[in-house]
């Protein structure tokens, strides 16, 4: 697999992370605030969290994989990799919303230890709910 390399607050986004979330959310984050890190896997896929170390907390933001390259495993090394990294800034407890219809998202999360907490009800622009998850490190 292609190394996942971590990018920091006021890097350049890739176009490639643009391309993809525009595929993947047809919305487009935009570039990288302050509390913000993403890894990225070549041009494979990325995970985008929002990190708070004095707070010992970070949010997954979003993370994707490009279509054609589901399935091999690069989800669940993006969650590992950012993960750790988080945990060496000592990050004890993260949390992310997934849409409760996102069955690939929160099978990963699960099998990765990630625990409900509840749902924000219509939390979507079109009224699904989010399923909210917590997982400490
Ligand atoms: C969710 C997503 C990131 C998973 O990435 P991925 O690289 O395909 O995931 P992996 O190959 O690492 O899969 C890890 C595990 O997740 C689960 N999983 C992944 N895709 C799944 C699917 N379509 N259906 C059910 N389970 C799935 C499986 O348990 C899988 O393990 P297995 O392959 O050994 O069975 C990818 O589907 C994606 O980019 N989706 C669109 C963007 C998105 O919805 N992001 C989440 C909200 S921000």
């Amino acid at each position: 697999m292609t190394r996942i390399l971590p990018l920091g607050p006021g890097s350049e986004l890739p176009t490639w992370v643009d391309a993809l979330e525009q595929s993947c959310f047809a919305q487009v984050w935009g570039s990288m605030a302050e509390h913000e890190l993403l890894w990225g896997c070549g041009e494979k896929g990325f995970a985008r969290w929002s990190v708070y170390p004095s707070l010992g907390e970070a949010e997954l933001l979003r993370i994707a994989v490009a279509p054609a390259s589901r399935r091999e495993g690069v989800g669940r090394a993006l969650l590992r990799v950012s993960v750790k990294g988080l945990r060496e800034l000592g990050i004890v407890e993260a949390r992310l919303e997934v849409r409760v219809s996102n069955k690939a998202a929160r099978t990963l999360y699960e099998s990765e230890g990630w625990k409900v907490q509840g749902l924000r009800r219509a939390y979507y622009r079109d009224g699904e709910d989010a399923a909210l998850y917590l997982i400490k490190l």
